[in-house]
């Protein structure tokens, strides 16, 4: 008997280990994102260290363009943020921010505005 009781207690000690396992893995889901390690934000910082893009734009501050987390925010409910960004990118243009105008960026392919235009929007607060 006794030897049946050890076991049962040897038993519930590893479900609770068990247990104690899947509430870590829960917690780990709601850890916060670091978004630096997101394919589309590796390739974004890519494409636009190599352009011009942080002569005039900065991450947190207005620059001479807006910065890119006001960006961000402001088109975070647009639907098709995507399309609108990717040919502003593209086609340069000025009226949503100001009078001053952004260089039109013909070099970068449809893809390529549009992989940026998911990194820009992935610093949104
Ligand atoms: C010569 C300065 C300049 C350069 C270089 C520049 N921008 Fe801009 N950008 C601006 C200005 C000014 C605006 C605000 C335009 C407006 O008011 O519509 C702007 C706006 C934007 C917007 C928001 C567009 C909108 O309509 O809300 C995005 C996105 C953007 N720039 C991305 C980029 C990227 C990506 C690059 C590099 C490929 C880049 N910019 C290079 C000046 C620049």
């Amino acid at each position: 008997m006794k030897k049946v009781l050890f076991f049962i207690s040897i038993i519930s000690v590893f479900i609770a280990c068990k247990s104690g396992d899947e509430k870590q893995n829960v917690e780990d889901k709601t850890k916060i994102v670091d978004i630096t390690e997101i394919p589309d934000y590796q390739k974004g910082l890519e494409l636009t260290s190599k352009s011009d893009c942080f002569t005039c734009h900065k991450i947190d501050e207005k620059n001479i363009g807006p910065a890119w987390r006001d960006v961000a925010n402001k088109y975070a409910n647009t639907d098709d943020a995507e399309e609108i960004l990717a040919k502003k990118i593209i086609e340069g243009g000025s009226g949503n921010w100001g009078e001053i105008p952004m260089a039109s960026h013909a070099n970068f392919s449809e893809e390529e505005a549009k992989t940026i235009v998911r990194y820009i929007l992935l610093m949104k607060e």
